[in-house]
This record gives structure tokens, C-alpha cells and sequence, in this order.
């Protein structure tokens, strides 16, 4: 088995939090270990512009509890040009790199799968607030990003209690509707739009009808981004003749940012330290996962080939949220 000397660490795709966390134990695991760490800034645009550095120890201090992530991040759909990817093959090759560590989201785990078809060692760890990335139960970021959205309904309630006025609440996801799903059940929506439901509109208006028939002061609506906009839903609403006044507040990138909770500051720990043990035992071409309580790791090709789906118990909430009361 190859002797790791050398690594190269990077955060790809959007930011989630816990990122920092996960790069704090990276960090100081492997400095530990007697490897030398780069860091590559801005995602696998820095790779391809050799925008990298060498991390210390100081580096990873007072970092673990900051959203974001010190390596920066991009988008970068360039990524999927052979060429561009040859070039990042080549710069890794020049800093004699053993080993990348790439922190990321779905599409962070295209392009990881790309460079390890290109032969280049790579171990995976899932960050993203939508946790829609196949083979991993969840992601970095997920729980904070559903605890800021939690918080957020709970504020809102209030003022739409005060007013008689039912909102509509559209929150991140991407295509997928976990996001929604979860935080419609944590705040006791009435309902929720998602990409892998078709909610009955006209059965949604006649509930909420009812419910301000019944004098309720507040009604809450969960819509996913990858379903509709929070203001098409608004207006389907309308000409289906809601009785409430209604109001749209889209969260943005309010989910996407500050402290890790506990829970991702742990899952952080738990991947990283779980990435260094795959290293040391030459296991490569894989992501870090977490199955039914148990951290494990999975194939990239497994990853990039299929697509996550939601729990079907879940799922089913979205036809029973809160009607009966
Ligand atoms: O993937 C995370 C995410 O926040 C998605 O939920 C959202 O669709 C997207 O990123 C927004 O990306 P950007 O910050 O590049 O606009």
C-alpha cells in the first residue's frame, strides 16, 4: 500500500455548515498523522487555477463553529469539460497530491467521481443543507439548515397569528423536497408542496377554509423550491378562493448559513475521522456515509448513478399533516 505524504483538501458547491468543522479534524488528524495538507481554494475552480496552499494547524483553529467555509467554494459547471478536468489532473499531479478529500453536495461528487476515473485518489464526505445525496442518510448541513427554517416558521407564526393571515413559507432543496418535507413536520404545517408529491391544491384551499371558518388564526404552508415558487402557489391559492390573506416569505440564503448545530459539529467528527481510517487502510473511490445509525462508505460510481429518494413513511405525512384537529 501506497505511503499517503501528501493530501489536498477541498469544499466544493454550496457552503453548508459544518464544513469548517469537518475541515478543523481533517486538519489536525492528518498534520498529526506527519501528512502535509493542502488546502485548494474555491472549489475545483481553484484546482483548475492552482489557487492552493499549504494548512496548519492554525488554520483550523477557531473555526469549528463558523457556517461557511475558509476554503471558499463555486459553482463551477466548467468542471465537466474533459480539458478543464485534464488540467486539474495535471496540477495535482505536479504537487505530487496521494490523496483529495472533497467536501461537497451532489454535483461536488460528479466531479469527484470524474478525477478518480482519471486515476486520481479520492474519499467523499456529503455536505449539503439539501441532504439529497445518494447512499448517505445525511449530509453536513442538513440539520442546521432545518433548524434555521424551523426558528424562522416559529417567527412567523406569531406575526401571522396577529394578522389572521396564512403564509406561505418556500425553502431551499434543489429538486429535492427533504428540506420542506421535515421542516413542514417540525412546525405543524398545514400543508406542503413537494417535487415528489402532487399535493391536491383544491383539497388544500378547502381545508384552510375551514380552518378560518373555524376562527384559527394562522395557517403555514411549506413549499419546496424544486416544486413552485412560493409566489405561484400563492396565486393558485387565490384563484382557487382561499379565504385567508396570504403572504409568501422566501427563506433563501438564510437557511444556508451560521453555527453548526450539535448534530452536524458530530457528523463533522464522524466523517472525518472515518475518512482518515478508509485513508490509512488504502481505500479510495468512495464516499463516507451514514446508514441506519452506522457510519460506512459507498462506491462514487453508486453515488453519481442513482438517485435519493425520500422515506415512504415520511412521505405519507404529506397527505395527513394536521387536518383531523
Ligand atoms: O445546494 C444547496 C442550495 O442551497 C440549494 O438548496 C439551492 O437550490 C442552491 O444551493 C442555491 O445555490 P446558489 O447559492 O448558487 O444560488
Amino acid at each position: 500500500m501506497m505511503e499517503i505524504k501528501k493530501v489536498g483538501l477541498i469544499t466544493s458547491g454550496g457552503d453548508a455548515p459544518g464544513m469548517n468543522a469537518c475541515l478543523r479534524f481533517l486538519i489536525k488528524g492528518l498534520i498529526d498523522r506527519g501528512i502535509t495538507v493542502y488546502g485548494i481554494k474555491r472549489g475545483y475552480k481553484g484546482l483548475v487555477e492552482k489557487n492552493y496552499s499549504i494548512l496548519t494547524k492554525r488554520d483550523a483553529g477557531g473555526i469549528i463553529q463558523k457556517g461557511g467555509t475558509i476554503l471558499g467554494t463555486a459553482r463551477f459547471p466548467e468542471f465537466k469539460n474533459k480539458e478543464i478536468l485534464e488540467i486539474a489532473v495535471r496540477n495535482l499531479e505536479e504537487l505530487n497530491i496521494d490523496l483529495l478529500f472533497v467536501i461537497g453536495g451532489e454535483g461536488s461528487m460528479k466531479g469527484a467521481y470524474a478525477l478518480h476515473e482519471r486515476g486520481v485518489k479520492i474519499i467523499a464526505i456529503p455536505a449539503s443543507i439539501d441532504n439529497d445525496i445518494y447512499g448517505t442518510d445525511e449530509s453536513i448541513g442538513t440539520d442546521t439548515a432545518l433548524n434555521a427554517i424551523v426558528r424562522s416558521i416559529d417567527v412567523i407564526k406569531d406575526t401571522a397569528s396577529a394578522h389572521d393571515r396564512a403564509f406561505i413559507i418556500e425553502v431551499m432543496g434543489h429538486t429535492s423536497g427533504f428540506l420542506a418535507l421535515y421542516s413542514s413536520i417540525a412546525v405543524g404545517a398545514e400543508a406542503v408542496f413537494i417535487p415528489e408529491y402532487d399535493t391536491d391544491v383544491d383539497e388544500v384551499v378547502r381545508r384552510l377554509n375551514q380552518r378560518f371558518d373555524e376562527g384559527r388564526t394562522n395557517s403555514i404552508i411549506v413549499v419546496a423550491e424544486g416544486k413552485a415558487s412560493g409566489y405561484d402557489i400563492k396565486q393558485l391559492m387565490q384563484e382557487k378562493g382561499v379565504k385567508y390573506e396570504l403572504r409568501v416569505t422566501v427563506l433563501g440564503h438564510l437557511q444556508r448559513g451560521g453555527a453548526p448545530t450539535f448534530r452536524d459539529r458530530k457528523l463533522s467528527f464522524d466523517f472525518a475521522t472515518y475518512a482518515m481510517e478508509l485513508m490509512g487502510k488504502g481505500i479510495h473511490g468512495v464516499m463516507v456515509a451514514k446508514q441506519k445509525g452506522n457510519i460506512t462508505h459507498i462506491n462514487l460510481k453508486d453515488v453519481i448513478t442513482n438517485k435519493k429518494h425520500l422515506e415512504k413513511r415520511i412521505l405519507k405525512i404529506v397527505e395527513t399533516l394536521k387536518w383531523e384537529d
